[in-house]
This record gives structure tokens, C-alpha cells and sequence, in this order.
């Protein structure tokens, strides 16, 4: 198969790309957040191409992407006033609630689960390509399992070339990591994986949060988890990635005597200076972390190769978009971390 690329100004761009979902194709679409790998979610044999594309474990449920809430209702039942408020108060944009599934959404989809994972991208192409398809875009990342999510239509490019009909080029992702999921099929909202809806966001408006404990540390293969793409490795480039706590300084005296020929640091603009030039990354800036989220997957990708053994990298702290930041580094880090204040 040969993948073509169709730019967003394409005059028939949205037609052909609501065409290739139509016929139960595979399309990589731009979003807010990343690029995502399209089929028909209400198609079995579109969505089982999905997960062959990726190499993704069949018990790993999709996100279905709609063109607006009033959509929400023919694929959720049950659904609680505070998903409308959600709803209303953040889409479209890059939050993802789970609630319960209809009928109608095929259980490949869902990966057997009587919930759904549904969203409205914030990606004026795609909305208008999934209203012209006339049914909902079941999408993962675009990305091969387990690598970083792609940001650009040459990521998809990279990982998906041959295996897909055509990608709609929407030019780089402004949010940079995946939504925010929120499952509110429980007693209480649970946050279950972090991104551009901020925990704070979201505590304003629902007054309680849970956040689950996938969220914060690692989770075996063999745990039961409520996003079952919690507990797979992730984001990870192929040498291993450590990060470093601490002080800029201190973290540079830490890395620096181990930094060796195959080694690199990924680091905030703000350090680049501490490092030798050939040895470092900058992935934004760390007094910016949104320039930090937008940056982090292509760097990860810039670093994936067969010739790097570690990665050291600066991980940022606090709440806000630095703390979905901070859990994709420490997923691509398998939670190894150090701290530069204490071992040197
Ligand atoms: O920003 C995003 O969400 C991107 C773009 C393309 O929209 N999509 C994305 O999809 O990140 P994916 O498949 O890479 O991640 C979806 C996550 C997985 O961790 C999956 O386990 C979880 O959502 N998930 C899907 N359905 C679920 C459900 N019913 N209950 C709990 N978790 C669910
Ligand atoms: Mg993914």
C-alpha cells in the first residue's frame, strides 16, 4: 500500500479523508494533542486493522473521537451531570471521559469493556472529516506500540508508511501529549491518565478528583488497572532513559563524569549551556512547560536510536501541563530515577 500524505489546505482533503474511513480504511488525523490512527470505531474489521497497524495488545481499548457532545449520547447511556459539565466547560479539546458503552460500539473497540472512551478534538479538519464520515473515528496514537506518540505527519510517516491509506497533514501538534482521560463511570470522577486539562482544571470544576494510582507509579503487567494502556511500556526510545532530580547544577555534576560517547542529555533550554553542544537536547523551556509538552515526543524520537545506550533527562515538578509532562518522561524512564542532590 502506498501511504499518501493530504495536506490540510487540500480543497477535497476532508472529503477524500471521510472517504477512506467510509470504506473502512486507515487514516492517520491531526489533532490537538497527537496524531491519531483512524478507522470507523463502529466497523470490527477497520478497528482490528487498527491494533495489526500499531502491533497494540488487543485488550488495549481506543478513544472515540466525535464531532461534537450532542454525539456523546448515541454511543453513552447512563451518563452523569458531570460529564455534561465537562463537556460543556473543555470541548472541543483534550479531554477523554469514560462512561458507559452502548450496544452499538463494537467490544473490539472497547477491548471487551463495557465503558467507552470518548472525546471531541479540538482540530477544525478533523471534526469536519469525522461529520462528513458520518460516524465516530476510533483513534489511537499513530504511533508504533510503545514508541513516542507522533507530533508531526512525518512521525506518522515514519511509523506508519505502507501500513495506512493517507495522512492528513495538520502541521505540528500545539498541545503535544494525549488528553486527559477522566473516567466518571465510578462513585467519584478518577483522573487516569493526565495531559492538557489540567488537574486544577478539572478539580474547578468537579470539586473532588481521585487520581489513580497508574498515574503516579508503576504498575506490574499482571495489575488490574482501569486504562488498561496504563500499564504497558510506553513513550520509550531505544536506550534507556534515567531521570535526574535536582538543582540544574547539581544534576550536571551528577551526569556529567557518567556522560560517555553513547550517551545523551535531554534536558530544558534554560540548561543547555551545562552540557557539551553535541551532547544535549533541549526540549523546551523549563519556566514554559507547555513548550516542554510540545516538544517532549519529538525529542524522545530524535534520541531513538540504536547507537544511544542513556538518556539522562530533566523532568519537571508541579502541577499544571508539567505534570503530564512529568508522567510520559517517567513512563519513557520505566520510573528510574535519581537524585542529582544526593548522589554525586
Ligand atoms: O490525545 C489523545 O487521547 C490521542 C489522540 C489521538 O486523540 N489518543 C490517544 O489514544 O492517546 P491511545 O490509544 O494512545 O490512548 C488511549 C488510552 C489508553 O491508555 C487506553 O487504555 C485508555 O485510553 N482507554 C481507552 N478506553 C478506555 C476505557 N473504556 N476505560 C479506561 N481506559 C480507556
Ligand atoms: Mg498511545
Amino acid at each position: 500500500m502506498k501511504t499518501i500524505l493530504l495536506p490540510a489546505s487540500g480543497a477535497d482533503t476532508a472529503r477524500r479523508a471521510a472517504e477512506i474511513i467510509r470504506q473502512g480504511g486507515l487514516l492517520g488525523i491531526p489533532t490537538e494533542t497527537v496524531y491519531g490512527l483512524g478507522a470507523n470505531g463502529l466497523d470490527e474489521n477497520a478497528v482490528l486493522n487498527i491494533f495489526e497497524a500499531k502491533g497494540r495488545p488487543q485488550d488495549n481499548p481506543l478513544i472515540l473521537h466525535v464531532s461534537g457532545p450532542e454525539q456523546v449520547e448515541r454511543f453513552c447511556h447512563s451518563i452523569p451531570p458531570a460529564a455534561y459539565e465537562l463537556m460543556d466547560r473543555f470541548w472541543p479539546g483534550p479531554l477523554t471521559l469514560v462512561l458507559p458503552a452502548r450496544d452499538n460500539v463494537p467490544r473490539r473497540t472497547t477491548a471487551g469493556l463495557d465503558t467507552v472512551a470518548i472525546r471531541c478534538p479540538d482540530n477544525d479538519l478533523t471534526r469536519e472529516i469525522i461529520r462528513l464520515a458520518g460516524v465516530p473515528i476510533a483513534a489511537p496514537s499513530a504511533n508504533i506500540s510503545g514508541k513516542p506518540s507522533p507530533t508531526t505527519a512525518g512521525h506518522v510517516l515514519h511509523d506508519m508508511d505502507g501500513k495506512i491509506e493517507a495522512i492528513v497533514d495538520g502541521g505540528p501538534c500545539s498541545v503535544g501529549v494525549e488528553s486527559t482521560i477522566v473516567d466518571l463511570t465510578g462513585e467519584m470522577p478518577r483522573l487516569l491518565r493526565p495531559g492538557g486539562i489540567t488537574p486544577e482544571q478539572l478539580r474547578a470544576v468537579l470539586g473532588e478528583l481521585i487520581v489513580d494510582k497508574a498515574v503516579v507509579g508503576e504498575v506490574s503487567p499482571h495489575e488490574v488497572v482501569r486504562a488498561p494502556g496504563m500499564k504497558y511500556t510506553h513513550y520509550t526510545p531505544s536506550g534507556e532513559v534515567i531521570i535526574v532530580t535536582g538543582t540544574g547544577i547539581s544534576a550536571a555534576r551528577y551526569i556529567l563524569p557518567r556522560l560517555g560517547d553513547h550517551d545523551r542529555v535531554l534536558c530544558y533550554e534554560e540548561e543547555l549551556g551545562l552540557y557539551p553542544p553535541e551532547k544535549a537536547l533541549a526540549y523546551g523551556r523549563e519556566q514554559e512547560p507547555e513548550t516542554l509538552a510540545r516538544g517532549l515526543f519529538a525529542a524522545l524520537r530524535q534520541l531513538d536510536s540504536a547507537e544511544i545506550q542513556t538518556i539522562y533527562a530533566r523532568c519537571p515538578s508541579g502541577g499544571g501541563t508539567a505534570y503530564a509532562v512529568a508522567n510520559r518522561l517517567k513512563k519513557a524512564a520505566g520510573f528510574h530515577i535519581v537524585n542529582g542532590e544526593e548522589e554525586t
